[in-house]
């Protein structure tokens, strides 16, 4: 049988395992105890390189300009999207258990039940979409600080729109130490973790699907710092993180789970 890589007289390159090249590239950018402080030491000197940068990128002088029309009246989704801020300040009282409710069913919940698609496949739809209705990630909770539940790690179970409680207890200042955001910890109400399930992100798509589950965890975390913003609570999306750490804290089995973002939200 011809191959596309005949004519150059090699050997056909094998291909990758399902998944193999999205586990490299999970394992290479993961952050480490050991590649840490190369990290922060590029955030300190990534400022003067973006002020470089930016003024270049994005504009093409020669191009001609066609105004939009200025909005008229606003709606309320306008007034969110306006309102939205990462807030990193906690005043430290805790979240009650209707805002938690709202947060994760605006985020991932079920928001209709279908009889059934024209496959006769009563597939419950959810708030954020998902590439191929694969739904690979999970939403973990750390409760720090929830009126009427205790401490622990708990995963929010899409189905019945309930909390399963994996742990009681939560190390509140390693969990600070490895989200690297040890004071946000310290005053918040609760960190949820969007966790990455690897069968199911390779399943369909093979090392696509790592993308599809990075692209999903941006629409869910949307709707949850959109929840909050309505809600008045302050939200803090939080993308460095020691990785295995963290999702240890959180209870993944990091063989076939991977925390992918964390949010730490409060009042
Ligand atoms: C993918 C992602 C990762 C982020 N990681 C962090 C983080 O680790 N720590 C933090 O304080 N803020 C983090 N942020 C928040 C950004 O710093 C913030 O969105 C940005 O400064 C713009 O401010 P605004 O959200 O108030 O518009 C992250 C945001 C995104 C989208």
């Amino acid at each position: 049988m011809s191959s596309t890589h005949d004519h150059l007289g090699g050997a056909e390159p094998e291909l990758p395992a399902d998944g193999e090249l999205a586990r490299l590239y999970h394992q290479n950018t993961s952050l480490t105890a050991a590649n840490l402080l190369e990290f922060e030491e590029r955030l300190s000197t990534a400022t003067a390189a973006m002020e470089e940068l930016y003024p270049r990128i994005g504009i093409s002088p020669a191009a001609p300009q066609i105004a939009l029309p200025r909005q008229r009246g606003w709606w309320g989704l306008d007034r969110l999207i306006r309102c939205r801020r990462t807030i990193r300040q906690f005043i430290g009282r805790p979240l009650g258990m209707a805002a938690l409710s709202r947060l994760l069913l605006n985020t991932a919940g079920i928001t209709s039940r279908p009889n059934a698609d024209a496959d006769g496949v009563p597939w419950p739809r959810r708030a954020a979409p998902s590439a191929g209705a694969l739904f690979p990630l999970e939403y973990r909770l750390a409760a720090l600080n929830v009126r009427g539940l205790g401490r622990g790690i708990y995963r929010y179970q899409t189905m019945n729109h309930c909390l399963e409680q994996l742990g009681e207890g939560v190390p509140v200042e390693h969990l600070g130490r490895v989200s690297l955001h040890g004071d946000l910890v310290a005053s918040c109400g609760a960190v949820i973790g969007f966790v990455a399930d690897w069968r199911r992100l390779i399943v369909k798509y093979g090392d696509r699907g790592y993308r599809f589950a990075l692209l999903e965890a941006g629409h869910a975390a949307q709707n949850l710092l959109l929840t909050s913003t309505a809600l008045g609570l302050a939200a803090v999306p939080v993308g460095g993180f020691i990785d295995e750490e963290v999702a240890g804290v959180f209870g993944c089995d990091t063989r076939e789970q991977h925390l992918v973002y964390l949010i730490i939200v409060g009042r």
